[in-house]
């Protein structure tokens, strides 16, 4: 083989040597064998007296050419392996670690648990009924007339091409509050009662800033024989301080239910302005939160109980309302557009 082939097929195979080598003494080697005494590049050059002259001067100037290139890349190499020091050594066990992304309940779950919570101390149940109801449990049963504007196209989700299996051509339809589950629980359980019923209702509403057509209703209903009006404003007087502060007072406005007689809404007192008037209170110093009543005696026949001997109380708060008023919320919305670095500051 000419010398000139033999020398690039030497640096060749130097070269890839030294992009193999992991450390000092691999390289070493690898300098060793090429570029030592006794090495084989050197050793062409110390040969070259041996070589027909005129290929001479041609394979003496390669030999010195790679001989400074592979030491180059041998300098390279050293200067790349000392700037990475051993995975060993990067690794700092005194850091503090990466931390998790902890999944978290939704604000509308966590205002439901307390709910829950307060009113299990309180001797309470948990009942759940369906979001898909007919119109009976939903209207009828609930004493709500014929003609009452909530039983409109224009307010309720109506299933189309579904009726009543129990009641020949009644329709079927989206739960517009939690109050039907009041009727299921009558029909399954004597008194007395003590059940909270928190869950999913549906309207027919444009979403804005305070509306959004699926919310969440909290149902409460307590039957028992002597079930007073004072009974139902002491259990909300202890459900809003545990729920919103112990600085909070409430009031009742008298309202009008189909299902409950006599009928009221109740306030809180504002928690921003502290009842003076303010932005959040649009200057009244008090927050609609819930409505309620004591149980009217039809709502109370449509559910089996005899209307002689028990009486009882039934309210129903808007869950993403206490939500908004809690915490200041500008729009009901936000809490629907699933991002994260709203939800989870609660
Ligand atoms: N169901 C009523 C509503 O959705 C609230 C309510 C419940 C009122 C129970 C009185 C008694 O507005």
């Amino acid at each position: 083989m000419p010398a000139v082939d033999k020398l690039n097929n030497l640096y060749r195979q130097a070269e890839k040597a030294v992009d193999k080598a992991v450390d000092k003494e691999q390289i070493e080697q690898i300098r060793v064998k090429y570029l030592g005494r006794k090495g084989e590049i050197t050793s062409i050059l110390r040969g070259l007296s041996d070589l027909d002259p005129k290929e001479r001067p041609a394979v003496g100037k390669l030999a010195n050419e790679l001989k400074n290139k592979l030491e180059a890349a041998i300098n390279d190499k050293l200067k790349s392996l000392k700037a990475k020091p051993p995975a060993i050594e990067a690794l700092d066990v005194s850091l503090p670690g990466k931390k998790p992304n902890y999944g978290k309940k939704h604000l509308v779950t966590q205002i439901i648990d307390e709910a829950i919570q307060i009113f299990l101390g309180l001797g309470y149940r948990v009942a759940e009924g369906p979001e898909v109801e007919t119109d009976f449990y939903n209207f009828t049963a609930l004493n709500t007339p014929e003609d009452h504007p909530a039983r409109s196209l224009q307010d309720t989700f109506y299933i189309r091409g579904l009726t009543d299996p129990d009641r020949e051509g009644e329709p079927v339809l989206l739960r517009t509050h939690t109050s039907p589950v009041q009727i299921r629980v009558m029909e399954k359980q004597k008194p007395p009662i003590y059940i909270l019923a928190p869950g999913k209702a549906y309207r027919r509403d444009v979403a804005d800033p305070s509306h959004v057509p699926m919310f969440h209703q909290i149902e409460g209903l307590a039957i028992d024989k002597k079930i007073t009006f004072g009974d139902l404003r002491g259990t909300l007087e202890i459900f809003v301080k545990e729920l919103f502060g112990e600085d909070r007072a409430i009031r009742m406005r008298p309202h009008y239910f189909p299902f409950t007689e006599p009928s009221a809404e109740v306030d809180v007192s504002c928690g921003l302005c502290k009842g003076s008037g303010c932005r959040l209170c649009s200057g009244t110093g008090w927050l609609e939160i819930l409505g309620c009543g004591m149980v009217d005696p039809n709502v109370l026949k449509y559910g089996g109980i005899d209307s002689d001997m028990y009486t009882g109380f039934a309210f129903g708060m808007g869950v993403e309302r206490v939500a908004v008023l809690k915490y200041g919320l500008d729009d009901i919305r936000m809490l629907y557009d699933n991002d994260q670095r709203f939800l989870e500051q609660f």
